[in-house]
């Protein structure tokens, strides 16, 4: 049996609608836990919205709503979302609910009782937006008010009574796990930019407020609610019902193999996380990865900037896989990324409808009119093993590069191997072979199979199209395994295949 995989997306915040930022996130997140799934392993993904915190509060308040009716509304498009982009999560956690609340309080618990918390006072700047805390070296001027240097968001000055985790104290035992586990965060350019901020100093962190209520009481202390990023952090626990230990998924799956996230989040999951988990005596995550921006143009997406590209709307234009494939291809993951409609449109051209739809429609549509869909004999010669054998000689390496989230390689290979097939089909021209009928049943039963474990690849970036085309094989997404793909005579023994419609419309300009 294989290794366990737990991948969770973050979970976003339900004070506005969603966008295509969190699409992307979550998206990547479903492309590695399809694949992990085909291979074999036992895979646990969880998404959902962090609910708590002044962000909320205020956000609720704007609308005139109580904060759990709020949420309510706005975690329910979220949800949609998720079954929008057709992700196979598992769970989708939302912070208020009795099952999380329980595991932050536990949490809360064992810090204390190690007296990894402590009473005091806070003074300094805050930002409700990121829900963090800043140095005045991470503050500037812009027109007079003060915002955070790195995500432009306003800070506001607050002076309260606090709790602290003593962070300062995790300093050197965090630059240790850094070194012992050099993939702990990828990118490697992130990597460096976390390991420079811990070794220039961690300060103990302010983990409870007292001037706002929506959140999760401090035990020994209700007139303070836990920092909502120590709350929402906590969801990768709470989810596999811990602190029930004992209880199969917690066993089963956690340290969770990789935290999929946005580069904008990276310290609290780099630097904070570990920290409460090493003090708290818990395993940290074996991987965080933080991803680039999805800009519009050359611009981060933004309300006020009016460039924001609804996925919903995108997908209800362009289809789901479309959308899917643009982002897991065109974006160099870990990378900041554009898309447009027009870079959309040309990639659905080129790639979906040319290279992929054109080799299934034209192979399937030849061998209705000249083998009535019959899957024929073959007997292969030296040209057809090369094509073939290249996916068997490529898989380890495959394998390898997506253990390390090198998506684009992956996709790459994919859209290598579907030129090839094509090219391979126009080379040996099976329409010049009626008087050669064993070449002929030769080529099409390679062509076949090139169509099948190419579109395997492509289940974890287009899975609804992938289906459609491996349905013609009756192949269903249970007996999908991405070892077949080696397998150079997996349709030996199906007799017939299922005729299939038109997989991707070209889009006319
Ligand atoms: O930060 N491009 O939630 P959030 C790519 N609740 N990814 C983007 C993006 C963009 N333009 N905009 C957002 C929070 N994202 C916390 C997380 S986790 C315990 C708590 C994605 O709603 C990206 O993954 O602000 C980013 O990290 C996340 O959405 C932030 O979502
Ligand atoms: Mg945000």
């Amino acid at each position: 049996m294989k290794d366990n995989f737990y991948i969770t997306t973050p979970i976003y915040y339900p004070s506005a609608k969603p966008h295509m930022g969190h699409a992307y996130s979550s998206i990547v997140a479903d492309f590695f836990a399809r694949l992990k799934k085909i291979q074999g392993h036992k895979v646990f993904f969880l998404t959902g919205t962090d609910e708590h915190g002044q962000k909320i509060q205020r956000a609720a308040e704007k609308s005139n709503k109580d904060p759990l009716e709020f949420c309510d509304e706005i975690s329910k498009t979220f949800r949609n979302l998720s079954s929008l982009l057709n992700l196979s999560n598992d769970d989708f956690i939302r912070t208020t609910e009795k099952r999380h609340a329980s595991a932050v309080t536990n949490l809360w618990n064992i810090l204390e009782k190690k007296k990894e918390i402590y009473l005091s006072k806070y003074s300094g700047w805050y930002s409700v937006s990121d829900e963090a805390f800043y140095n005045e070296d991470e503050i500037e001027d812009l027109e007079g008010k003060k915002i955070s240097k790195s995500s432009g968001s306003p800070v506001e000055w607050v002076e309260e009574e606090s709790y602290f985790f003593r962070l300062s104290k995790w300093q050197e035992p965090l630059l240790k796990f850094y070194s012992e586990n050099p993939k702990f965060i990828l990118p490697d350019s992130r990597k460096n930019e976390v390991i420079s901020f811990v070794k220039s100093g961690l300060k103990d962190l302010s983990v409870s407020r007292k001037s706002f209520s929506w959140g999760i009481k401090v035990p020994s202390n209700k007139d303070h609610v836990i920092y909502v990023w120590l709350d929402a952090l906590t969801n990768y626990l709470s989810a596999l019902n811990y602190p029930k230990e004992t209880e199969k998924l917690y066993k089963d799956f956690w340290p969770a193999n990789i935290h999929i996230i946005g580069k904008d989040i990276l310290r609290f999951h780099a630097v904070y996380w570990p920290a409460f988990l090493l003090a708290a005596g818990i395993k940290p995550p074996q991987r965080v990865y933080g991803h680039g921006w999805i800009l519009s143009g050359d611009e981060k997406m933004s309300k006020s900037k009016g460039n924001i590209l609804d996925p919903i709307e995108i997908i209800d234009i362009y289809g789901l896989d479309a959308l899917r494939y643009y982002l897991l291809k065109e974006v160099s993951f870990g990378n900041d990324g554009n898309i447009s409609k027009e870079k959309l449109e040309s990639c659905i051209n080129s790639d979906l409808a040319n290279n992929y739809g054109n080799l299934c429609q034209r192979v399937i549509l030849f061998c209705e009119k000249n083998l009535g869909l019959k899957v024929p004999e073959y007997n292969f010669m030296k040209e057809d093993l090369k094509i073939l054998n290249d996916f068997k000689e490529n898989i380890e390496n495959i394998e390898k590069q997506i253990n390390d989230q090198n998506i684009n390689y992956y996709v790459e290979y994919v859209v290598n191997q579907l030129f090839k097939a094509n090219k391979y089909f126009n080379d040996q021209a099976p329409w010049t072979k009626k008087d050669d009928s064993q070449r002929l049943n030769t080529i099409v039963f390679v062509s076949l199979e090139l169509i099948r474990k190419i579109s395997i690849l492509l289940y974890p970036i287009i899975p609804n199209t992938s289906l459609k085309v491996l349905n013609i094989f009756s192949i269903k997404e249970k007996d999908i395994k991405f070892d077949t793909i080696s397998d150079n005579e997996y349709l030996k023994d199906k007799k017939e295949i299922i005729k299939l419609g038109i997989l991707f419309e070209k889009i006319k300009r």
